[in-house]
């Protein structure tokens, strides 16, 4: 058994934001599933969204994150993201972040100066971006440096974190499987959930395989809240080619001048909304499923006259691989499974409705998105509330070490671990996970109805019948898929209505009042 201060779940960048701040009060423990480069913000390209000139800055990043957001924006949440964004992107300047930045003196920005860019349903250019298409791995590079340096900080990789400890209703810490397939127990005076998203319940996804919906399944078990767990992000331009992966095609480019094109050859978005390719996420997405039923769409920057393979490298290094070239070519491109604006309901502090339990980053749901989330908001979402959950977690934190830890019921925690008795073969587990994420991408990805959500249900029913069996990684997997693919189901179910990325093709309309899921221990409410 292991004792720490602080156990933070992932190292992403709300988790390694998080860390940093913890480890001035104590022991942390960082638990990643493989090594700690992957995760989804070393995958994210375009950028991180910033308001860093000032009162009216702020205010048109606040406004166009409230209306990408569709109504069910959660105004104060959306506050103290953009108002606090500055101050953390200052600080990860400090740490060394290499953001790009004007060389000559190009597109009206002076030599050195902070280079940005746009992306759709940004009312002006406010997105920073490093190597150009490779913004998250940059930060990720950068935080783990400085993490790295941080005694206090014990980074622990190749662990998957299987469940939680709960005790008198309060969150105590965490059993885990490590590298070696052995499970330990880890007891902490407040654990963070930064383990990000669940893009592999879909079979067309952006994210890395790291991408499990673990968090939400933990906490969810645990008996904490969930919220807004119906709406789920398909990034509009993910590559589309037989047996290639989706690689992302990130809204960057269309914010730099790309086109959308359907088979015809036809620019298409003025049929949709008036800020064209640039419009909400949502409305992208719907628009390209549609046009794309009568054969391929396109992304054209045949007419951009920039250097693009400079400004995109590791797109244009991707693209290569398939002999296409942004400029030349048309590049087709469909929706894939992106980002869940649902999740673990918290504050802007991370609180749970879970005493001793924190989420903040992807797992987490604040309503700072709403039903929608504005295009590179989300690396700024790690950073700003991985950095406000610390201080609520030293804050919550000491009053449980003046309780005193003990008399915790780990050896019950662990003995439910283990119970779980027979193990499903490896490729049994891969085929089982198939069919899930086959099943959801049918009838309850983009375009939804009840018809389809009910054989969803159904199909989750029969597939409980077999689930994979044992502790072993892809086994926790499995069981978390199932159990988060279940809420995204039931919570889409009892959302009679059409908003941001929810859109159910029997309920086409808008209800006047925007009002959030809540989903506990097996009950689904509806609350403003
Ligand atoms: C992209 O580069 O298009 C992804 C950015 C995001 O998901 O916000």
């Amino acid at each position: 058994m292991d004792r720490v201060d602080f156990l933070v779940v992932g190292g992403g960048i709300a988790g390694l934001s998080a860390a940093i701040r913890l480890a001035e009060s104590g022991k942390v423990l960082v638990v990643t599933k493989e090594e700690l480069a992957e995760s989804n913000t070393a995958y994210a390209q375009g950028g991180i969204a910033v308001a860093m000139g000032g009162v009216e800055d702020v205010r048109l990043h606040l406004e166009d994150t409230v209306n990408a957001g569709d109504g069910l924006v959660n105004r104060e949440a959306a506050q103290v993201l953009v108002e606090q964004g500055a101050m953390r992107v200052e600080e990860l300047l400090a740490w060394g972040t290499g953001f790009d930045r004007s060389l000559k003196g190009e597109g009206g920005v002076a030599a050195g100066e902070l280079l940005r860019t746009r992306e759709g349903a940004h009312s002006l250019s406010r997105i920073l971006h490093a190597n150009g298409d490779a913004t998250g791995r940059e930060i990720a590079v950068s935080l783990l440096r400085h993490v790295k340096e941080i005694e206090r900080i014990e980074l622990l990789e190749w662990a998957t974190t299987v469940d939680l400890l709960v005790e008198d209703g309060r969150v105590m810490g965490a059993t885990l499987l490590d590298g070696e397939g052995g499970l330990r127990v880890v007891l902490a005076r407040a654990v963070l959930l930064a383990s990000g998203g669940a893009g592999q319940l879909y079979s067309d996804t952006t994210n890395p395989a790291v991408a499990t919906g673990d968090g939400i399944a933990m906490a969810y078990r645990a008996g904490a809240e969930v919220s807004d767990m119906e709406f789920y992000q398909f990034h509009p331009t993910a590559f589309s080619m037989a047996g290639a992966p989706r690689f992302l095609m990130s809204e960057a480019l269309r914010g730099e001048g790309a086109w959308l094109v359907n088979s015809r050859g036809e620019r298409f978005m003025e049929r949709y909304h008036s800020l064209l390719e640039l419009a909400p996420r949502d409305v992208v997405a719907r628009a390209i499923t549609r046009e794309g039923m009568d054969g391929e769409v396109y992304l054209d920057m045949r007419h951009v006259k920039s250097d693009l393979p400079e400004r995109f490298p590791g797109i244009s290094r991707f693209l290569g691989r398939y002999r296409l070239e942004l400029g030349r070519d048309l590049i087709p491109v469909r929706p894939a499974a992106h980002y869940l604006m649902g999740g673990v309901r918290a504050d802007v502090h991370g609180r749970t409705s879970l005493p001793g339990l924190f989420a903040a980053g992807e797992v987490a749901c604040t309503g700072v998105h709403g039903a929608n989330r504005l295009a590179s908001n989300s690396l700024l979402e790690g950073l700003v509330f991985g950095a406000l959950a610390a201080e609520a977690m030293v804050a919550q934190g000491a009053e449980v070490r003046a309780r005193g830890a003990e008399g915790l019921a780990v050896a019950d925690a662990v003995e439910s671990a283990v119970s779980n008795q027979g193990v499903t073969g490896e490729a049994a587990t891969e085929r089982w996970i198939g069919e899930l994420r086959a099943l959801m991408w049918k009838d309850a990805g983009l375009l939804r109805d009840k018809v389809g959500l009910e054989r969803a249900q159904r199909g989750l029913e029969a597939l409980a019948v077999t689930m994979p069996r044992g502790m072993f990684r892809r086994g926790v997997e499995a069981r978390n898929l199932h159990l988060v693919a279940g809420l995204i189901v039931a919570a889409a179910l009892g959302r009679e209505e059409s908003r941001g990325a929810h859109f159910r093709n029997d309920f086409p309309e808008r209800d006047a009042v925007g009002l959030h899921s809540v989903m506990m221990r097996g009950e689904l409410r509806f609350v403003a």
